[in-house]
């Protein structure tokens, strides 16, 4: 991985003009196009790749004769840490990447990674969708170099094991479950017992199939795209994390944008944002009925209270450390009155 990551970095360094190295990258005015970098971890079957195509299809609609977007899937970029680290460096103009590692670019972001921080899909919608809850975390990382330009869904995230299946804390001890490389994700897994191993997403596939790790945690997508549900038979819906996925944008590149431009890729980010929610539905019932029917995976539905009381403790901590998240808390818990869980 590290070495398709360099290998990336510097086919891109030598195809790149300098100015867009250096992070000033508009469109050229020597009238040549200038080329829109999208990096993303998932296949070309995914709601986010197609969200992207339609953005790409949108803004060379509108843009064509100065811009010409290129999506690169399936972490052909390098892995989601190290996209991030090219968005930041103006490499590359855009990633995908999950609200997870985006806690280590910038505190703000562990917020949204909580265990059961949403009581319901509804409710993480919404929030979501609420500028006064995303926009102070969205805007905070300019400092790093890269900005928050839409959410995309990724699903709640449950356990899925090879061959144990997990109905209660208790059935997670001794098992090592890959977790993505977050701190908050690892303290979650200790407070549920089980041993956590952080590793990137591409490398999960063959952890599982040589027995590194007795498990992982996703959304259903994992199993049918990803191939995880070839290895691992059990899928217990603990509904632990609903987890978004960000599209990030280089500062350098969105403030070299015109305001007539800026507006036109606003509304493609907003494209982005509708495709890829309409295509997740579908994509999830039909990842759903692939895992129970080729793939013969066991669908489990545990009583969530057991998960839910493990983790409780890390909502109140987090708000001891950053007593600034508070109101934007306490904005989503007001979703979760408006919008409960299905449960309560
Ligand atoms: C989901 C999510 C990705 C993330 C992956 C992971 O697929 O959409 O952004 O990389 O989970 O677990 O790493």
């Amino acid at each position: 991985m590290r070495k398709r990551f360099r290998a990336a970095a510097l086919a891109l360094a030598a195809a790149l003009p300098a100015g867009i190295l250096a992070g000033c990258g508009s469109a050229s005015e020597s009238g040549e196009k200038m080329i829109i970098r999208i990096g993303h971890n998932q296949s070309t079957n995914h709601p986010t790749h197609i969200a992207l195509a339609a953005f790409e299809e949108f803004i060379e609609s509108r843009l064509g004769d100065k811009y010409d977007v290129e999506v690169f899937p399936s972490e052909l970029l390098g892995s989601q840490n190290e996209m991030v680290q090219l968005t930041q460096t103006g490499a590359i103009n855009f990633c995908v990447a999950s609200n997870s590692l985006l806690e280590t670019f910038s505190q703000n972001y562990t917020l949204f990674n909580l265990p059961y921080l949403f009581a319901s899909g509804e409710a993480y919608h919404a929030s979501m969708d609420d500028e006064a809850i995303t926009g102070p975390i969205f805007k905070s990382t300019a400092q790093a170099g890269f900005e928050a330009v839409t959410w995309l869904d990724a699903g709640t995230r449950n356990f899925y094991t090879v061959d144990r299946p997990v109905s209660a804390p208790s059935d997670l001890k001794g098992l090592k479950i890959r977790v993505q490389q977050s701190p908050t994700n690892v303290q979650m897994m200790s407070l549920l017992g089980g041993s956590a191993t952080p590793m990137g997403f591409g490398d999960v596939y063959t952890a599982l199939q040589s027995r590194i790790i007795d498990g992982a945690e996703n959304n259903e997508l994992a199993l049918t795209d990803n191939g995880h549900g070839d290895v691992c038979k059990y899928y217990s819906y603990d509904m632990h994390q609903m987890i978004p996925d960000i599209l990030i944008g280089n500062i350098a590149f969105l403030d070299s944008l015109s305001p007539e431009e800026r507006a036109v890729f606003d509304e493609g980010f907003d494209l982005i944002n509708k495709v890829q929610r309409e295509q997740w539905t579908i994509a999830v019932d039909a990842a759903k009925k692939r895992a129970l029917e080729v793939q013969k995976v066991n669908f489990l539905y545990p009583d969530t209270k057991p998960f839910k009381d493990a983790v409780s403790p890390m909502h109140e901590a987090m708000l001891r450390q950053h007593p600034d998240f508070q109101p934007i808390y306490d904005a989503i818990q007001a979703y979760n009155q408006q919008y409960p869980s299905a449960e309560s």
